[in-house]
């Protein structure tokens, strides 16, 4: 009976795209040398930061829309000046990208959570938050599900952000490039910390952030096309998803007590008025 139950389970599993994922099978080290690692017989990925060079690593597939997961643990302690970046990715000038950034902090101090969406080369569409919890500590999943009507960005479950699809009001929309994952822990002291306030203090590297249980529910996409077509829709719930009232609840209490920048509303940077996307 249990024996029916796994293989019953295996098989729904399979049918939504969703199968275990393994760092050997799944991503390429593509930075670092030796300090990008796959460990735990696949389950566990590591990258290193020192004076001498950050790492990095990225999908083997590439995804035209999907859900991506991944639980990262940041740099712990004195992180200041280092940034652990996930993104997803299209190549050339006019690429698109989804980004979460973690910059680090002095011990005790929090970590800044850094969003943008980049459509057709063009982002500057910062959002902060800080979070709600320590991610120094322990692993936490950070996902995004990206569909022809909305972007949306999860903390542990909770959309932290959305960007809808506006293309009526003439902003472009990421939908036809494909992309790929990237992940990256590199020294950004010059930036990361308002601007080079606090740099990164070396004699506590070498620095480390851990990712576990990448999962992506994707079209992929190889040889110039998607594995979904209209006969072949995925079956996942996130193919149509945008956020219910619930989701919106959840979205205003993170603005509400979470985000500490906001593009929207920072109205010195936009004299000439605020991009069309923020009269949402
Ligand atoms: C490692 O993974 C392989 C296949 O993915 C499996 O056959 C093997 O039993 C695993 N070993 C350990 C120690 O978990
Ligand atoms: C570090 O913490 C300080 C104090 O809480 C905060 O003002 C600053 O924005 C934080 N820096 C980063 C990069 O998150």
């Amino acid at each position: 009976m249990s024996r029916m139950l796994i293989v019953l389970v295996s098989y729904l599993l399979v049918g939504v795209g969703v199968s275990a994922m393994n760092f050997y099978n799944d991503v390429d080290l593509t930075w670092g040398g030796d300090k990008a690692k796959i460990m735990e017989n696949g389950s566990l990925l590591v990258l290193i930061l020192d004076k001498g060079s950050g790492s990095g690593f990225q999908s083997k597939a590439e995804y035209l829309f999907g859900r991506i997961d991944i639980k990262i643990k940041v740099v712990p302690g004195n992180s200041a000046g280092t940034v652990t970046a996930y993104y997803l990715s299209s190549q050339g000038s006019t690429h698109d990208e989804i980004d979460f950034e973690f910059l680090g902090n002095v011990s005790g101090e929090p970590y800044t959570l850094h969003t943008n969406v980049f459509s057709q080369g063009q982002g500057n569409r910062e959002q902060q938050f800080c979070l709600w919890f320590d991610p120094r500590l322990d692993f936490h999943t950070y996902s995004v599900i990206w569909n022809p009507q909305a972007i949306i960005f999860y903390v542990d479950g909770t959309p932290i952000r959305e960007f809808k699809n506006q293309e009526d009001k003439g902003v472009p929309y990421p939908k036809n490039q494909p992309m790929r994952l990237y992940s990256s822990l590199w020294d950004a002291e010059d930036w990361a910390t308002r601007g080079g306030l606090v740099k990164t203090d070396w004699s506590q590297a070498p620095f480390t952030a851990s990712y576990r249980a990448f999962a992506a529910d994707a079209c992929l996409f190889s040889n110039g096309k998607s594995s979904c077509t209209d006969d072949n829709r995925p079956s996942g719930r996130w193919w149509d998803q945008s956020l219910d009232s619930i989701g919106m609840k959840k979205l205003k209490w993170v603005k509400d007590n979470y985000m500490i920048y906001d593009y929207c509303q920072d109205s010195k940077r936009f004299p000439q008025g605020f991009p069309p996307e923020c009269s949402y």
